[in-house]
Formats: structure tokens, C-alpha cells, sequence
């Protein structure tokens, strides 16, 4: 099955009962038994949920891989593979994380006697140095959050082959549409499916993406020891997204492509941050690992000044400011202060994190019309 196909129907099955085409929404805690232990597959619904199952059979699809487990966010998701870990393990991540996994990892799980290591890894031999025994995963976010740095995946995975590391790719800015981490050899594929692939700004949800059984047993042993899962009517919404994802992507890119060249021109712009720039550092690898470019990018104002970038954000009509990304709707953040304030300012300005930084998620609108919102919001 080709993508656009396997997001219509991989994991999909017409209702045993009803014959219903969409999937239900088992709205249900717990599941009739004819004797103690004699049951249809689901006994509760922290275990087990068919419209869960659904979703993860689908996006497992989506993904090249074997198992898919669904989240309450994108964080409990993240929570749940720290806890494979115990004290004294060391994780190697990407320095420009998205500010609430940083969030997690250092206010969290360091306090369990986890080390992080944050570094840039666009040059993958970087990381050689950090490695060592004590190493049990690698923490990959490309194209990152906000610099859209990308990071070679293979060469990553090149570095951590036969060392016990497993290497986990945060693929939520791509999606599968644009890259499959776990065909460039990656280990563990993590989503919050509240960004494209939900893709309408109306649920928060996470998941995991797998094919080592081993590990995938445990994340189920885990997920059902916490806790940390969605409900159906979640689970439905982002079933649905799913079916549009490969149409929404393809113009999320073109639209990112046509913001990207004008903001590139526009003479009060400072930098802008597209992968698909031909100027972006890692464009090469883009190029080669990514399908094409995605809707994200983030730019810089000449004048580097708080106020201009606040000002420009307040003007804006259709890139509404807002937390979030990969909604149909265009939004706009400011990094600095929102998604990432929890980032020391010495640290975020080291990876770039400007005060003037603007970061947009180009939606699905008429380009014309957000290029129109670009210009009067600029002046
Ligand atoms: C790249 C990335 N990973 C993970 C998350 C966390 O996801 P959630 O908000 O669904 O918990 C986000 C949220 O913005 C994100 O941008």
C-alpha cells in the first residue's frame, strides 16, 4: 500500500458488530466476561481499548513498524520510554528540544538519578565523545524545535550500532508522511499526535512506534502499571485526522515553501529556518532523508528586538498566535517566551533561540492570502 492509501485503511476494519465503515468510539471502562478470565480480547480499558487499537494498528502502518501504543500527550509518551531507564543511565539528546521534553528530562527524571546530556548533533560524530557504558538511548528531534536543525539519522544510528544505545526520533514535525526513522534504522519512533497528525487542533494525545517486541512489552507493562492512556472519543478524533494526513502534509509543504522564499526576500527579515532552503546547513541531509520540508519554520527580524517581534505577532490576522503547531489553521509562536520559556535564556540563546525569533506553523489556508497577513504584519 502506498501512504495515502495505507492512512485511509492500514488497521482499519469495518465494525465486527454494525459493519459501521468508522471505527466506533467504545466508549466503554470495562468489557462483559462469561467466566472468570473467558473474554472477547479486552477485560478494562486501561489495558485495552478497540478503538485504541484501531488507531494503533494505523499509525504502527503509518510508520514501517510492528507496534503502535497510544498516549494521553505526546509527554506521557515521552514519560513512558524514560521509564524504560533506571538511575545511573545517561541519555544523549538534541540541545534545541522542544521546551516541555527539556522540561521532563531535567525537572523530572534527573531527579531519579537519570543524566542528560544536551548537545547539537548536526555533525553526528559530535556525540562520540559523550558516549559512553553507562549510555542506554540517544534522543533525536529533526527537524528540530524551533531552529529546524536536522539531524542525519542514519549517521546517528551509524554511532550507536552494537552499543545497547537505542536511538529514538521525536517525529512529530514530519510525520510519516515525511520521513520513517525506523527504516533509516532508528529504534523507537515517538509522536505527539496533537500536531499534523491529529492535524486540527482539537485533541492532545502522544504515541509510540516500535518493532522490537521486547521493548514494546514493556512500554505495555508500563502504560498499564501509570496509567498514561487516552480515551476513545481522543482516539477517534485523531483516526479521523489520519485519513486527510498525506493531503494536508502535501499542502502544508507547498505552503511552507512559497512563506519560506518570501520571508527569504523580505527586507526587515533577519534568518529563516527552512530545511527546504537550499541555504539551510543541513539541506543535504534534509534532501536525503525527508520526502520533502514540512509547514514549520521560524525567522528572525533584522532589528533583533523584542518589541519588533511582539509588534509583528500582535498584527498578525491569520497566523494566530497560540501554542501548538500542524493544525489546518496557520499559528504563530515566539519561542523565546512561550514554548520555551522554560528554557534558561543563556541556554536557548546558545542554539539560537532569539528574542526576535518567530516561529510559524504554515496551515493549509490560501497561500496568497497568508503571504497578504506576512506583509501588513512586517510593515
Ligand atoms: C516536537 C514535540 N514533541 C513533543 C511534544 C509534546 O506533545 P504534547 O503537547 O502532545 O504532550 C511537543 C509539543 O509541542 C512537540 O512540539
Amino acid at each position: 500500500m502506498k501512504f495515502g492509501t495505507k492512512a485511509i485503511h492500514a488497521g482499519i476494519q469495518p465494525d465486527p458488530s454494525t459493519g459501521a465503515i468508522m471505527t466506533p468510539i467504545y466508549q466503554t471502562s470495562t468489557y462483559v466476561q462469561t467466566s472468570p478470565g473467558k473474554h472477547k480480547g479486552y477485560e478494562y480499558s486501561r489495558t485495552h481499548n478497540p478503538t485504541r487499537t484501531a488507531l494503533q494498528d494505523s499509525l504502527a502502518a503509518l510508520e514501517n513498524g510492528k507496534y503502535g501504543i497510544c498516549y494521553s500527550s505526546g509527554l506521557a509518551a515521552t514519560d513512558a520510554l524514560i521509564k524504560l531507564l533506571k538511575p545511573g543511565d545517561e541519555v544523549v539528546c538534541t540541545n534545541d528540544l522542544y521546551g516541555g521534553t527539556y522540561r521532563i528530562f531535567t525537572k523530572i527524571f534527573a531527579e531519579y538519578g537519570i543524566k542528560f546530556h544536551f548537545t547539537g548533533m548536526e555533525n553526528p560524530s559530535d556525540i562520540a565523545n559523550l558516549i559512553n557504558e553507562n549510555t542506554k538511548m540517544v534522543w533525536i528531534e529533526t527537524p528540530s524545535n524551533p531552529m529546524m536543525n536536522v539531524i542525519d539519522i542514519k549517521g546517528i544510528v551509524a554511532l550507536a550500532k552494537g552499543k545497547n544505545i537505542k536511538v529514538v526520533v521525536d517525529n512529530t514535525f514530519s510525520t510519516p508522511y515525511l520521513q520513517n526513522p525506523l527504516d533509516l534504522g532508528a529504534d523507537i519512533v515517538t509522536h505527539s499526535l496533537t500536531k499534523y497528525i491529529g492535524g486540527h487542533s482539537d485533541v492532545v494525545m502522544g504515541a509510540i512506534v516500535l518493532n522490537d517486541k521486547e521493548i514494546a512489552d514493556k512500554l505495555i507493562f508500563i502504560q498499564n502499571a501509570c496509567g498514561e492512556v487516552p480515551g476513545p472519543q481522543d482516539c477517534f478524533l485523531v483516526l479521523r485526522g489520519i485519513k486527510t494526513l498525506h493531503v494536508r502534509m502535501q499542502r502544508h509543504c507547498e505552503n511552507g515553501r512559497k512563506v519560506a522564499e518570501y520571508l527569504k526576500d523580505h527586507p526587515k527579515v533577519g534568518k529563516v529556518y527552512w530545511p527546504g532552503l537550499e541555504s539551510h546547513p543541513n539541506h543535504h541531509v534534509a534532501k536525503k532523508q525527508m520526502r520533502d520540508f514540512g509547514g514549520m519554520l521560524s525567522f528572525t527580524l533584522k532589528s533583533d528586538k523584542l518589541q519588533d517581534a511582539i509588534s509583528v505577532l500582535e498584527k498578525f490576522k491569520y497566523f494566530t498566535l497560540a501554542e501548538s503547531l500542524g493544525g489546518v489553521e496557520s499559528l504563530s509562536g515566539h519561542p523565546a517566551t512561550m514554548t520555551h520559556a522554560s528554557i534558561p535564556k543563556e541556554e536557548r540563546e546558545k542554539v539560537g533561540v532569539k528574542d526576535s525569533l518567530i516561529r510559524l506553523s504554515v496551515g493549509i489556508e490560501e497561500v496568497e492570502d497568508l503571504i497578504e497577513d506576512l506583509e501588513q504584519a512586517l510593515g
